[in-house]
């Protein structure tokens, strides 16, 4: 399926998603804590942040109201309670396939989290991210981790799901697939974990995260 094909599906699924999305995931995630610890380490009075794949903005919605908050989705419903959950962040309806736009300015620090699972290609979102980035600006970001030996990781991308999104799919990125992303878009990993990401109940299995904290270098790029 084409990439198009496949984010305006992705995109109608969310879509419906969004009034409902927050009670829902809350129940069904696990990546909570580590993010709040990275915002609470990261993010300084009058920072700029962006939040790629916002959904409805929850994860940045708390940060006071002297941090910059810019948010992207390619659903628009999720983009609508974004703004009107924190009417003084900006939010955007944006690819993360695509150069993020220069008109959005740079930014102190990036989240990508619970949305690289439907990037196809990871070198090149990484890219676009760390291009909005300002030198020593930082990025969590979450990938969800390949290993050949565990069930339902025998292919790099599985479909979402067989009853919901037929044809839309997942991507997983083995851990060499991931540091070469990370090398090629000029990052620099400060820490790398395994967390438990979100539980898949039609598959009946938590799927993996690699959680990274990266760098943008601060000088040489
Ligand atoms: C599971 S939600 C995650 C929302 C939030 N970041 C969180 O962690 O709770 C995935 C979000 O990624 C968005 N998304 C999927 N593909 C995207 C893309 N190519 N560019 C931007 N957002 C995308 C979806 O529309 C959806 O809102």
């Amino acid at each position: 399926m084409k990439r198009s094909t496949r984010i305006e599906r992705l995109a109608e699924y969310y879509e419906d998603f969004a009034p409902d999305y927050v009670s829902t995931w809350k129940d069904i995630q696990h990546y909570d804590k580590p993010v709040r610890a990275f915002l609470r380490e990261v993010v300084a009075e009058g920072a700029r942040v962006l939040d790629a794949g916002c959904g409805p903005g929850h994860l940045t919605r708390a940060l006071p109201p002297t941090v910059d908050v810019v948010g992207f989705d390619i659903a628009e419903g999720m983009l609508d309670i974004a703004r009107k959950k924190r009417p003084h962040g900006a939010y955007h309806l944006h690819d993360y396939h695509l150069p993020i736009p220069r008109s959005w300015g740079r930014f102190d620090v990036a989240l990508a989290l619970g949305t690289l699972e439907f990037c196809d290609d990871l070198a090149l979102v990484l890219t676009n991210l760390a291009g909005a980035l300002r030198p020593g600006g930082r990025m969590l970001v979450s990938v969800v981790e390949r290993r050949p030996h565990v069930r339902l990781h025998e292919r790099a991308a599985r479909s979402l799901s067989s009853v919901d999104l037929k044809g839309v799919s997942m991507y997983l990125y083995t851990f060499a697939e991931q540091t070469d992303a990370i090398q090629r878009a000029g990052l620099l990993p400060r820490s790398y974990r395994l967390h438990p990401g979100w539980r898949h109940t039609e598959y009946d299995v938590d799927v993996l995260y690699a959680l990274w904290d990266l760098e943008v270098p601060r000088s040489g790029r």
